[in-house]
Parts: C-alpha cells; sequence; structure tokens
C-alpha cells in the first residue's frame, strides 16, 4: 500500500468495503465512494454487458481506461464465478505507466484474490495470456489507441474520469471513433447518465437505455442495435424539454 500512496494517489475505502484510490491530479476519485469499487464495477459495467454477450464464444472487450483495474478483474471474476466457457480478449488503454507498475501492492477486494498471478503480471509486463483470457494493457493516449480498430469490440466499458475533468474522452468525435471500433451489435455501458454524453453518443446512432440494478445509481447502456433487456431512454423528448443541450465537441 505504501508505494501506493504517492504524491499524485491516496488510498480511499469505499462503501462496499472495497479500496478506491483519489487522484489528486484529476482531482477525482476513480470510483464512486458512495456506490463502493467493486459494485460499481460489476453492477454499472460488467453485469449489463454479459446480460447482451454471455452466450457468445469469444468476446473482445475494450476497458475504457485501465486505472486500477477494476472492470477488467471484476469481468475475470464474472467469468469464473459464472463458469462461461467464452475466451476473453481485454484491451485497456492507460497514460499513467507509473499507476500500472504501482498496482501489484494494491490492496484489491477479496473477489480478485484469485487473479493475483495476472494482477502481477500485467504490472510488470502489460499483457497476460492463458487458455481463457487475454489481456492487453496499452501505455498511452486512449484516443489514439481506439482509431486502431475498426469493427472489433463486443463491449467497451466507459469508465473515463467525468467529463468536467476529462473532456477529451467523451466528445462527439471520441464516440465516433469507438463508434467505429465496435462491432454493429456492440454493447457501451458507463456510469454517466449526463444529458450532453447521451447525445454525442445518440448523435452517432446509439440508442440509449437505463440500467437501473439495485442499490446503486442508475447508469447508461448504448447499442446501435435495439436491445429488450433495458429500458429505452426517449432521446427525441428529452431533446424537446432541453432544446439547447449540446455533445461535447473536441
Ligand atoms: C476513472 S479512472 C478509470 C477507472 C478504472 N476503470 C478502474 O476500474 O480503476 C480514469 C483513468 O483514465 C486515465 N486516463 C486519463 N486520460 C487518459 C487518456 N487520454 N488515455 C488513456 N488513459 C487516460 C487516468 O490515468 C485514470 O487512470
Amino acid at each position: 500500500m505504501d508505494k501506493f500512496n504517492d504524491e499524485l494517489h491516496e488510498i480511499v475505502l469505499s462503501e462496499d468495503g472495497s479500496f478506491t484510490a483519489y487522484s489528486k491530479e484529476y482531482d477525482e476519485h476513480y470510483h464512486s465512494t458512495k456506490d463502493g469499487a467493486t459494485k460499481e464495477s460489476l453492477l454499472k459495467h460488467v453485469h449489463p454487458a454479459f446480460k447482451i454477450k454471455e452466450n457468445q464464444k469469444e468476446i473482445n472487450i475494450l476497458d475504457i481506461c485501465y486505472g486500477l483495474g477494476f472492470n477488467t478483474l471484476a469481468t475475470l471474476y464474472y467469468h469464473k464465478k459464472h463458469s462461461l466457457t467464452s475466451k476473453l480478449n481485454i484491451y485497456s488503454p492507460e497514460l499513467d505507466a507509473t499507476l500500472i507498475s504501482s498496482l501489484k501492492d494494491f490492496s484489491y477486494p477479496k473477489e480478485f484474490d484469485e487473479f493475483k498471478h495476472i494482477i502481477i503480471e500485467l504490472c510488470e509486463h502489460g499483457i497476460y495470456r492463458d487458455a481463457d483470457f487475454h489481456i492487453e494493457i496499452f501505455i498511452g493516449d486512449a484516443r489514439e489507441y481506439v482509431r486502431e480498430f475498426k469493427n472489433k469490440f463486443d463491449i467497451v466499458y466507459q469508465d473515463a474520469f467525468s467529463p468536467s475533468s476529462n473532456p477529451m474522452l467523451w466528445t462527439l468525435q471520441y464516440f465516433e471513433d469507438i463508434k467505429n471500433a465496435m462491432k454493429k451489435d456492440g454493447v457501451l455501458t458507463t456510469y454517466s447518465i449526463a444529458l450532453a454524453i447521451r447525445l454525442a453518443l445518440y448523435k452517432n446512432d446509439f440508442n440509449l437505455y437505463l440500467n437501473n440494478e439495485d442499490g446503486i445509481r442508475a447508469s447508461t447502456v448504448a447499442s446501435r442495435i435495439k436491445l429488450e433487456e433495458f429500458a429505452l431512454v426517449d432521446m427525441q423528448h428529452k431533446i424537446s424539454c432541453n432544446p439547447d443541450a449540446k455533445p461535447l465537441m473536441d
């Protein structure tokens, strides 16, 4: 833990008993401290995405951005817990190389205990492979990274810092690149329910859905094909009630 408490980060206990971090650089926590780090990853990202995708033989996932790695690790946890047979390929960009190399000292929740060897491999080499999982961390800018992929991803976890502190990962143009990197039937999950963010997705032909799980704040699921599993957000109605609302732009 000592190594992790550096000049840019502080360890913080979140509501579900798992630790997250506070970034002094972005003045923001890595997870909602109220919802809890583990709960947030599982209920806002992994559960809604796998509700749609769990029966696929091979699943390509873009995890924006790796941070402490909760979304990637919660995905592995879900896969093991539900004895899924799908092969998972997870690709995750992250700007902060120092953060990645310090994660072997992070106090992860007990749910991730069995992945200790994976955490160590990822923080030492940025890559892990076995029969079920292929995981790659890319050290660099997510904006450049996502442009390398076309028609690749089944799932995107959109989990950047908030639009106010990290706007470049929430713009209309960014989501156009994300759309191009996704398969037509891919699904995107995000904690943001802000109209400006939903507009940026909507203007890129995504349908917007509300993800409402018990005991956690609502979040958004986006897909270019129609989904039956979630309640559709009526964007035309929202736009007519907020005619001045605009998506963020580059
Ligand atoms: C909210 S945290 C991600 C939380 C992460 N999903 C987790 O479970 O811990 C946002 C992360 O984005 C990284 N970041 C910010 N701008 C970036 C960019 N342009 N490209 C790649 N990573 C970026 C930050 O360093 C930070 O680690």
